[in-house]
């Protein structure tokens, strides 16, 4: 006679389904689906139990996927293993699912699962070859509006990649910066003291901006920037919103925090009567200290006129590292120019005429000669055509998509682009920078 009996998961079957589970991890099996994911399942998707008596003896638990159903969970107690409750629970549950319209019914198990007959019994192929992935998702959606209340956001994941050449600043920041901050554990190990607070500083359109953004994604943890000027008109003013801001950040599990310009807001204190930016600097003189004894995240100030900011905001203690970002040498000027020309018309440009061209150039001043080299290539391509090189009149009515000459911008292009481009770094300023490096760096 059969002392057990099946039917439909109740919520107050959810501790059994706790002992059930407890029962399988405690046999050395390793569930696929979390306890989260199945008992979110059991209230939400379909689930069935196995009941003896009152007690729960096993449960099977699904949930569809479009045309696709996903068994979630499978169990029974071991003492009730080998009398069919695995094959009549699948029974149970391929049925309440079939009103769903389902084409297909599939299981993950881990390895070690041994309990294979019920899912044979039921028909159900055991299909080789298949590989399972997973990564965790570092940033939960109960953090997503905090996060975009303030302005926040994830990163795509590939930003540290994109950024072409500057080897030494991504060597440097890589080290101090990203493998002791996402390697938490290891340099505990090795006494290290993660950094909680940089600052970066150099010329104009030396890629600060960038650098912050790709360490947000390189640690994946999401990119806040604090902007100071958004922040003035507040009712609290500006060093009672930059308190408040600070605040909520305090609320995220991880976050990269950008403040930019930042010697707006810090710099020299001086004068009487003193200026009203001097509360600001005092708050954030404040906060800084604050926000290092938090884990999990990296403040990175950014700014053009190191000089200008406060001896004390400089001061061992509030910022781990001050580390220069400069002109990119000929090896990152090449990568950058490779990154920026077409890969189709890459082999026909004499990139190394390019770089030698643009020494002292920003790598905005860079993107920008490359970007004016593609847009007047495309109008000439367009407009050309037909001309046999003569400029086309004004309102010349553009060339068909398939008859255009030339794919793409050529050297020359370039070479004129790079001719026009004003470069922003003047020479007394890149002078100005080495200096600064010489007195102010802390790598
Ligand atoms: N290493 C790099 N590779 C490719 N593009 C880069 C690199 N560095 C900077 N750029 C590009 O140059 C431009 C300027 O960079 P960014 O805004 O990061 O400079 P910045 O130092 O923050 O400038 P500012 O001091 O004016 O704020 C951006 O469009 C950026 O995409
Ligand atoms: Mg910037």
């Amino acid at each position: 006679m059969t002392t057990w009996r099946i039917r439909d998961f109740h919520p107050s079957d959810l501790d059994g389904i706790l002992h059930l589970w407890t029962a399988m991890t405690d046999s050395g099996i390793e569930p696929v689906y979390s306890l989260s994911e199945v008992l979110a399942s059991c209230q939400k998707d379909v689930a069935v139990v196995a009941l003896h008596g009152e007690d729960v003896v096993g449960a099977a638990v699904g949930r569809a996927a479009h045309e696709q159903g996903w068994i979630v969970f499978l169990a029974t107690l071991p003492e009730w293993r080998s009398r069919g409750i695995g094959t009549a629970l699948l029974a149970a549950l391929e049925n309440r699912m079939a009103p769903l319209g389902l084409t297909k019914l599939s299981a993950l198990m881990p390895d070690t699962e041994t309990r294979l007959e019920a899912f044979l019994s039921r028909g159900f192929k055991d299909v080789q070859n298949l590989r399972f992935f997973e990564r965790q998702i570092p940033v939960q959606r109960t953090e997503l509006e905090p996060l975009a209340q303030l302005g926040g956001r994830v990163l795509p994941r590939d930003l540290w990649d994109r950024v072409a050449g500057m080897k030494r600043e991504k060597q440097l920041l890589e080290r101090r910066l990203v493998l002791p901050l996402a390697r938490a554990e290891l340099a505990d190990e090795f006494g290290v003291v993660p950094p909680r607070a940089v600052v970066l500083f150099g010329p104009p359109g030396t890629g600060k901006t960038t650098f912050a953004k790709a360490i947000a994604s390189r640690l994946e943890w999401p990119f806040v920037e604090v902007f100071p000027s958004r922040l003035a008109g507040d009712a609290e003013g500006l060093a009672g919103a930059l308190r408040r801001t600070f605040t909520e950040i305090a609320e995220l599990e991880h976050a990269v925090v950008f403040l930019d310009e930042v010697e707006e807001i810090a710099s020299h204190r001086a004068g009487d009567p003193p200026s009203p930016n001097q509360g600001v600097t005092n708050e954030l003189l404040k906060i800084i200290p604050a926000f290092r004894e938090q884990s999990g995240r990296l403040l990175v100030c950014a700014t053009n006129f190191i000089r200008a900011l406060d001896s004390a905001f400089l001061r061992h203690g509030r910022f781990d590292y001050v580390i220069p970002i400069g002109l990119p040498d000929a090896e990152a000027r090449r990568s950058m120019w490779e990154r920026f020309i077409p890969e189709a018309v890459l082999p026909d440009v004499d990139v190394e005429a390019l770089v030698e061209r643009t020494e002292g150039f920003s790598p905005a001043d860079i993107e920008f000669a490359a970007r004016s080299a593609s847009q007047r290539a495309l109008e000439k391509a367009v407009y050309a055509v037909g001309a046999e090189g003569a400029a086309a009149a004004d309102g010349a009515s553009p060339a068909p998509a398939g008859a255009l000459g030339r794919r793409g911008p050529t050297t020359e292009d370039y070479l004129e682009a790079i001719g026009e481009t004003k470069t922003t770094v003047s020479e007394e300023v890149a002078a100005a920078f080495l200096e600064d490096i010489e007195e102010l760096a802390r790598a």
